[in-house]
């Protein structure tokens, strides 16, 4: 174990070199115009597996590619017992880096500054999946024999909803069994402080469009007479909910979980006050359904949100017109037994008997997703921790996660298996934000993570 930990530490230098290749390609999943620096980024990371000692492939998909590389058989030594077989996933797409102006310096040219990283897809997932690829490597590098066969799978559209890797989980179920599946895409509360993170909310995604006037009208001639499509959206969207956020549709907070009292004792030593969120955050005030603490508001709370909200002119000076529609895009965020099509159906019939008769509704549904929560009492639970602390020399958080990764529902469902999810992510990070950054800290501990994970987890 210790010339892998020496081998690491040896070769950070060279480590960030390569991450910064990866960090160039601009990967926006959800951009038409960048499928082939999805294609490219995919196929850099095939080569760079390769170079590491693993084998892997290109998974073309109907939308962007998956990327397996396993371990070679010989990488486990030669014990002719079964050797446990785990799985690391994560995602090489990223968000849309705009507004670009708003970037301290440009979104795919990596930049170091002190110990930190900034580029799109830094924290969101490329530095997160890049360490476990580096402690991979160091093992097959000092020919250190691993305890387990590993296969990582790293797609390129999980910013988008994974649309395709439930089929290609179901098609490839056999080569793809394994006991346990590690993610490390979400967060830590603080630096120096690991987490295991037991929950992750679900969510459900569509776009509501209302319809007005047939064109843009002039708001002088006709304004009055017919309604204003954005006005009606505003108050369409304005009953949603009260004025702490509580969504008042019949039905949403359908068989949410209460937290135990042991839970809201455990939220509450999470190492970021209310005060810390709030400069953080840097809004005026924080916000927040009445009885809930801020963690416990976006961690284990259902919330609607509007992501996008677009009507009329949005040009320079004014523009006197009435539109003729408005579009919200929306997302709710949901928590363990809340069902993502009941929510779509009360959400959906709620917006149809509220929406007036001046306007006509559309709604578009999106992707969905149920929450996840996994017991951290169980024994790879109790591995991961092992790690965590020997790697970050201090005692891990376990907490719950207001993000989703929605394909860890699948991964239960298909292959049976549960997984760990170890972040390395910062609040600070900025994922999703502009001047998104990884701590290289966070980066050198997460190999150390993953080096330590294989032995701890295999031990039986
Ligand atoms: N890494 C995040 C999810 C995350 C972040 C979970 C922090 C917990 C803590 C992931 O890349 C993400 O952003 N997922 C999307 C999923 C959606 C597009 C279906 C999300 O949560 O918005
Ligand atoms: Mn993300």
């Amino acid at each position: 174990m210790q010339t892998v930990l020496d081998y690491l530490k040896q070769n950070q230098k060279r480590f960030l070199a390569e991450f910064c290749e990866y960090l160039r390609f601009a990967s926006v999943s959800a951009q038409p115009q960048h499928k082939k620096d999805l294609l490219a980024c995919a196929e850099w990371l095939v080569a760079h597996c390769r170079q590491i000692g693993l084998d892997a492939r290109v998974c073309p998909t109907e939308g962007h590619p998956i990327v397996i590389a396993k371990t070679k058989p010989g990488s486990r030594g030669r014990s002719p017992h079964r050797k446990p077989h785990y799985m690391v996933y994560g995602h090489y797409d990223v968000q849309p880096p705009e507004p670009l102006e708003l970037w301290t310096t440009p979104p795919f040219e990596p930049r170091i500054a002190g110990r930190n990283i900034f580029a799109r897809g830094s924290t969101d997932n490329k530095g997160q999946n890049f360490a476990h690829l580096k402690a991979v490597e160091a093992y097959l590098k000092t020919g250190t024999p691993l305890p387990c066969d590993l296969t990582f799978v790293i797609e390129g559209e999980e910013e988008v909803g994974s649309k395709n890797l439930s089929a290609f989980l179901k098609k490839n179920r056999r080569e793809l069994a394994c006991d346990t599946i590690v993610v490390s895409d979400t967060g830590m509360p603080a630096p120096g402080h690991p987490a295991l993170s037991y929950a992750l909310r679900g969510i459900i995604a569509f776009e509501i469009t209302v319809h007005g006037p047939s064109r843009d009208l002039h708001s002088g001639l006709f304004g009055g007479a017919v309604d204003n499509p954005a006005m009606a959206l505003a108050q369409l969207l304005a009953k949603v909910r009260d004025e702490k956020g509580r969504v008042k549709i019949p039905g949403f907070y359908d068989g949410v979980a209460p937290l135990s009292k042991y839970e809201r004792d455990q939220i509450k030593r999470y190492p970021l006050s209310d005060g810390g969120l709030k400069k953080l955050l840097g809004a005026p005030q924080l916000f927040g359904e009445r009885g809930f603490t801020p963690t416990e508001q976006r961690s284990s709370r259902p919330t609607f949100e509007i992501n996008g909200l677009t009507s009329g002119y949005q040009g320079e000076g004014s523009k006197t017109i009435v539109p003729a529609w408005a579009r919200a895009k929306i997302t709710c965020r949901l928590v363990p037994n809340q069902k993502p099509a009941h929510v779509r159906k009360v959400v959906c019939a709620w917006l149809k008997k509220n929406c007036p008769p001046t306007v006509r509704l559309e709604i578009a549904a999106g992707h969905g997703a149920e929450a996840y929560l996994v017991s951290p009492t169980g024994k790879p639970a109790q591995a991961a921790l092992r790690a965590l602390e020997k790697a970050f020399g201090a005692k891990p958080f376990l907490m719950r996660e207001g993000g989703s990764i929605p394909i860890v529902n699948e991964f239960k469902k298909v292959l049976g298996a549960d997984t760990l999810l170890l972040g390395m992510g910062l609040p600070d990070d900025n994922a999703h934000s502009p001047n998104e950054k990884f701590n290289l800290d966070c980066f050198e501990n997460g190999q150390r993570m993953s080096a330590h994970l294989w032995q701890e987890l295999s031990r039986g």
